[in-house]
């Protein structure tokens, strides 16, 4: 694959363009029921197109990747003074690229592959909205991620209380394309106040849609064994506003 599509929807199988357009009704609004912060969606990304992303990604946007890690601070254990008194901040490992400069080399790579015109197209937001149930703000935020083997994201809740458009939530939209090597990666996410619930993130290509906050966390990605040459998760990272903050 030279590059993606210009037209998201030229992603999509005849699954994704019935949600496209509305018509599949597990879908619209989802994300409006108070009692559904997430969703994933299978078989909507065209299977054939989705194999070739990753390569493409790799090819392109690997050279720009920089790694993002927030250990466990070693004090969260010798600090504490009291029994049952954990505290732990968000912990991460994972490589990312923002694409939010046009005169980054990373923003660069992204447009020369029709990653900035495919997401920038207006079936991308349309999707994004079908599934939101609600108008979301013209601009939004563009993002990478590249999870290896043993990357992962420890619990968080993704809440940004002190940016007053996004106090009140947010939308984040995930496409996934997994190398062939990654055995498995799982998001586990809370629903009635417990770590009840989790999904299989791991696919060639895949789409999910996150009603933030909540709290979730991403498990380690596991590799095929001896396929680590290929154990690489991307995902393009979508971040929309609500028309009404905005
Ligand atoms: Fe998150």
């Amino acid at each position: 694959m030279r590059g993606l599509p210009k037209n998201f929807a030229d992603l999509l199988t005849a699954k994704g363009r019935r949600i496209l357009e509305g018509r599949d009704r597990t879908v619209s609004g989802a994300l409006a029921d108070p009692r559904q912060p997430f969703l994933a969606i299978e078989g909507a990304l065209d299977r054939a197109k989705a194999a070739a992303v990753w390569p493409l990604l790799d090819r392109s946007l690997g050279p720009h990747l920089v790694p993002l890690s927030q250990p466990i601070p070693p004090d969260s254990i010798t600090g504490q003074t009291r029994n049952y008194q954990e505290r732990l901040r968000k912990t991460a490992r994972v490589r990312t690229a923002y694409l939010e400069r046009r005169r980054s080399k990373a923003w660069q790579a992204a447009e020369h592959i029709g990653l900035i015109a495919m997401t920038g197209s207006e079936a991308y937001r349309r999707f994004v909205e079908v599934i939101a149930g609600r108008a979301l703000a013209g601009k939004f935020g563009r993002q990478v991620l590249c999870y290896g083997p043993g990357d992962y994201a420890g619990p968080h809740t993704d809440h940004h209380p002190e940016d007053p458009k996004a106090a009140a939530g947010y939308v984040d939209f995930h496409l996934t394309f997994a190398g062939p090597g990654v055995a498995r990666q799982y998001l586990v996410y809370a629903r009635d106040g417990h770590f009840s619930e989790d999904v299989d993130v791991a696919t060639a290509g895949g789409i999910s849609a996150y009603r933030l906050p909540f709290w979730h966390y991403t498990t380690p990605l596991k590799a095929k064994p001896g396929k680590a040459a290929t154990a690489r998760r991307w995902v393009v990272l979508g971040t929309f506003l609500y028309a009404e903050a905005c």
